[in-house]
């Protein structure tokens, strides 16, 4: 969605950067993730699904800029070959993405040759042109359980795996055997157990990438996108939130009357953090640094992900 902010109340840059957005006939992209400046001047800010389904469907703009990280603007540049896709910063990447290369993919799909090859958004599109289906953390169980075969290999989050197979009567296999977020690492039983003994009434939202022990412990798993709507549609007033600390930021934004507090607040994502408003502006005016995809990758990878949109379609 758009976040809703009074022009007036935008710093010189932000308006500078809207002008330039309008002159460019360009739109902006931000994940959750991002911070408040870089949200209020972006045109749509959403979780990895939301901004995959909207990739999907920009038709007028002539030039996308993606505050992100790599794998999300990668998506983006898959979805639309015809235009030009930016990114403010290019080291804006994401590790996990990268603990899971091509080769073992490849390797994995001839050791288990009879399951069904799932990944994670959160991969780079090498790896993603040898999926058969990916996925987010918003749909992950349904994107799974669409599948015909009960054996699938997973990657590479292993909590996420981890979360799916507590959902779906599958064997989930996950490759990498370790993969994981080193963000939603950070947090522990123990800071629960802290908030829980303050905040009695919360209610514990959690991110899919934490551990099974900090999963267990929640009233809620679920994707950034889904904790936006569950907080704005809860008749409960205090929320712990158990994902990296910007999410927190656009809760308390939105929800000025409830009480917000985040289960850690240094889980913080420094890649996602490298794109200032300076680098937003440059990426608009000299047009950079262009996400390209080899071709013959991105046709590939562009039919796992058209079939997780498949699988996503409101019914
Ligand atoms: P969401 O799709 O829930 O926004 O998660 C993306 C991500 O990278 C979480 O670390
Ligand atoms: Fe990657 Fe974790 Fe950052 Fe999400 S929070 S982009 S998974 S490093």
């Amino acid at each position: 969605m758009r976040i809703r902010v009074d022009y007036i109340m935008l710093n010189i840059l932000q308006k500078e950067i809207i002008r330039l957005k309008e002159e460019k006939n360009a739109i902006i992209l931000a994940h959750n993730y991002q911070t408040s400046l870089i949200q209020e001047i972006a045109d749509f800010v959403g979780d990895s699904l939301e901004l995959c389904i909207k990739a999907s469907q920009i038709d007028d703009s002539d030039l996308v800029v993606f505050c992100g990280v790599d794998f999300m603007a990668e998506t983006a540049a898959i979805l639309n070959p015809e235009k030009k896709i930016v990114i403010p910063d290019r080291e804006a990447e994401c590790p996990m993405a990268h603990m899971l290369p091509a080769d073992a993919v490849r390797k994995a799909r001839l050791k288990y040759p009879d399951a069904a090859l799932v990944l994670y958004v959160n991969t780079l599109a090498e790896a993603k042109a040898e999926a058969d289906i990916l996925c987010t953390s918003a749909n992950a169980v349904a994107v799974v359980k669409s599948l015909k075969e009960d054996k699938i290999l997973f990657g590479p989050d292993m909590n996420l795996a981890w979360y799916v197979s507590q959902k779906l009567d599958k064997m989930i296999i996950p490759i990498p055997e370790e993969g994981h977020c080193y963000v939603h690492k950070m947090f522990h039983e123990g800071d629960i157990v802290f908030l829980r003994e303050n905040y009695p009434d919360a209610v514990l939202l959690i991110h899919p990438e934490c551990d099974p022990e900090v999963q267990v412990e929640a009233d809620e798993v679920l994707s950034t996108g889904d904790m936006i709507r569950y907080v704005a549609e809860s008749e409960a007033q205090t929320f712990i939130i158990g994902t990296e600390v910007d999410l927190v930021t656009r809760l308390k934004r939105e929800n000025p009357g409830k009480t917000i507090i985040p289960l850690l607040s240094e889980a913080i994502c420094k890649t996602m953090k490298l794109h200032t408003l300076e680098k937003v502006k440059n990426s608009l005016l000299n047009e950079v640094s262009e996400v390209k995809v080899d071709v013959e990758i991105a046709d590939k990878a562009r039919n796992a992900v058209e079939r997780m949109l498949e699988v996503s379609k409101p019914k």
